[in-house]
């Protein structure tokens, strides 16, 4: 196998999707042109992207090879070969359970393996869907709201809990001078996030002074008053530090649209948050995102004064963390390309791409969150979504298991199995690592979508079911109650998705539960006991698309949802008035199955993400839409600028 290049060959794909109807099945489309000057013979052509295939339906002019999840390869019928000017048109019928709905579940990547194992990258044309109408895919940013509707001239978000000021100040900048206990730590937090997130504009410099005084509130209230000087009250670090994002803010929202935004001259805002718990979960494993862009992720999250952290570390298709105990978990799992042992997937190029966090950037990650009042949540999802860990490591898997399950994602056999010894070998070791490098209170077990028939072909694991008296939800609840007291013994809360609950589960003490379905999931957990934290799909899960508009990028499994939407979504609702008490926060989910292209990335992230950020802070009384919507032209973006 030579070495995949990154570079393009003359080779196009053109990709058409005909939805199902009443009157037709499902097909899509692909037509593979060869604009080389040579000809391809017996050759396969692989592709992957969000969407997948299912291996069990027919394909038209095709031999399908092989298909793993969203990686699929195919080769020609017949004698096999492509003359220069040649196209080879086939087509799947029927896509399973999940038909595409949006451009961005087409291929993404592709690339042609020659006999002789050279590989040719494939350019990608748009798709075309035949029900809707020509179009381009949409990827920019859009700036929404009106600026008039900052009716006070404070555009700050999530919006302060109470704002009374007046007068305009102008010119000068912030003037910190640090006094009381944790307000120098709070001054370079700030320092660290403004350069970070807006290099080249100045925040801090002559002209503002700002003094700071200890008062007994909330660990993350602080009060601002605002005269001849600006005097930011809170009781330490976390409070002193948000007083300074929202002058931030003003400062630059004054700065960027002086006719509609101001600095007060009088006034006070006090503020606190509604929710304890508001997190940003960002899935690192589906894509890479190097260091550098997840550190920039975090500063975003705490100029939003979100203080939860969730790294999906793990998943089927990569593992991102390094292991002192078990290398090859980085070495094979970090990494997927053509030939390796994870291929290709969700639109990652032919050549091997990916890479990990080393302890060293995790505990300096940590650092930085928590100066900037968040705390890092380290997911390692088990037993479920699991293959890259048994690619790398297949000493984990039952030798006597005698038979195929599939994961809903269409990973074959994913699932550590607890009847297996050196799996609670395996496990104990990880999570002694990742308690050693995350010295936070939250450890997350993840505990979703074990499939229904997990581990039914393993001897062993049907001996242990017998054992206990269960089925696979019984097993599953059997693996995570051994992880969860090794949690607790290190004095530490259990983090699980919502099936942490299944087969008996985690027990509520000590536990945290994230609901992601729905409001009544949660609701049924709270009456149960669990702490719960809510991030139901089809508001919070930031992959989902905006629109059900074929042109809008994303997913719409969950369903889709608008910004408004998303603004609007009571996190409260089912929740008996006895339960609420245990609703704890809200939490943004960043999937990237579809974030191949950060462009997707930048316009389903921003400004969802702030809307759920207000949903977590704002009292219900503050909130408007409007002022909101017109606040975030002023917010930070990942990517900005990167796509010029
Ligand atoms: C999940 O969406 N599987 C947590």
């Amino acid at each position: 196998m030579s070495a995949a290049s990154n570079e393009f060959a003359d080779l196009r794909l053109d990709m058409h999707w005909t939805p199902p109807r009443e009157d037709r099945p499902c097909r899509y489309q692909m037509v593979l042109t060869n604009n080389t000057d040579r000809t391809l013979s017996d050759f396969q052509f692989a592709f992957c992207g969000p969407g997948r295939i299912d291996d069990r339906l027919p394909v038209d002019n095709a031999i399908l090879m092989r298909r793993l999840s969203n990686f699929t390869e195919v080769a020609m019928t017949g004698k096999g070969s492509l003359k220069p000017g040649e196209s080879w048109t086939f087509a799947f019928r029927g896509l399973g359970s999940q038909p595409f709905r949006h451009w961005s579940d087409m291929a993404r990547s592709a690339y042609v393996t020659l006999k002789n194992g050279e590989i040719l990258r494939v350019r990608i044309e748009n798709g075309i869907n035949a029900d809707f109408p020509p179009g381009v895919p949409k990827l920019d940013y859009d700036i929404l709201g009106d600026l008039k509707d900052l009716t006070d001239g404070i555009a700050v978000v999530p919006r302060p809990a109470h704002v009374a000021v007046s007068g305009a100040r102008l010119g000068g900048l912030l003037e910190p001078a640090a006094g009381a206990a944790g307000s120098a730590e709070a001054i370079t937090a700030f320092r660290q996030v403004t350069e970070r997130l807006f290099p080249g504009e100045a925040f801090l410099g002559k002209g503002i002074r700002i003094r700071f005084e200890a008062d007994a509130m909330g660990e993350e209230a602080y009060a601002l008053s605002f005269g001849e000087e600006v005097v930011v009250r809170a009781s330490g670090q976390t409070g002193f530090f948000y007083g300074l994002v929202t002058l931030g803010q003003i400062l630059r929202a004054a700065r960027m649209a002086p006719d509609a935004c101001r600095f007060p001259e009088t006034g006070r805002i006090e503020d606190a948050p509604r929710f304890s718990f508001r997190g940003a979960h960002i899935d690192l494993a589906r894509q890479w995102y190097s260091y550098d862009e997840l550190m920039d992720f975090a500063a975003i999250t705490a100029w939003n004064k979100l203080n939860r952290l969730h790294l999906h570390l793990t998943e089927d298709e990569a593992w991102r963390m390094e292991i002192a105990a078990y290398p090859e978990l980085t070495e094979i799992g970090a990494f997927r390309g053509a030939g390796l042992p994870l291929p290709p997937l969700l639109g990652a190029p032919p050549q091997r791409s990916g890479g990990f966090y080393t302890r060293q950037q995790l505990i300096d990650l940590v650092a930085f969150a928590r100066h900037c009042g968040m705390e890092t949540i380290p997911e390692i999802d088990v037993p479920g979504h699991c293959y890259a860990v048994l690619v790398a490591l297949p000493k984990l898997k039952d030798r006597g298991e005698n038979a195929e399950y599939r994961s809903i994602q269409g990973f074959p056999n994913n699932s550590l199995n607890n009847a297996v010894p050196e799996v609670r070998e395996f496990a104990d070791t990880v999570f002694d690592e990742l308690m050693a490098i995350f010295p936070g209170k939250w450890i997350h077990v993840g505990a979703d979508e074990v499939p229904d028939d997990a581990w039914l072909g393993s001897p062993a694991a049907k001996a242990r079911m017998a054992e206990i008296g269960g089925g696979v939800p019984e097993l599953q609840a059997d693996f995570l109650r051994r992880l969860h007291e090794r949690i607790r013994a290190a004095g530490r809360i259990t983090g699980a998705w919502e099936e942490g609950a299944h087969g008996g589960g985690i027990p509520p003490e000590g536990a945290y539960l994230v609901a992601w379905r729905d409001t009544k999931i949660g609701s049924e957990l709270a009456a149960k006991g669990y702490d719960v934290v809510m991030s139901p799909g089809q508001a919070y899960y930031l992959d989902m698309s905006r629109s059900t508009d074929w042109w809008e990028p994303g997913a719409s499994w969950a369903g889709v949802s608008s910004l408004e939407n998303t603004y609007r979504y009571d996190p409260l609702d089912g929740f008996a008035p006895e339960h609420r008490g245990r609703m704890i926060g809200v939490q943004a989910c960043i999937w990237s199955e579809s974030m191949a292209d950060r462009r997707i990335f930048q316009r389903l992230v921003f400004p969802r993400i702030s809307a759920i950020a207000e949903t977590g802070w704002t009292p219900e009384s503050s909130r408007s839409f409007a002022r909101f919507s017109a606040a975030t032209r002023f917010l930070p973006r990942l990517y900005d600028g990167a796509f010029k």
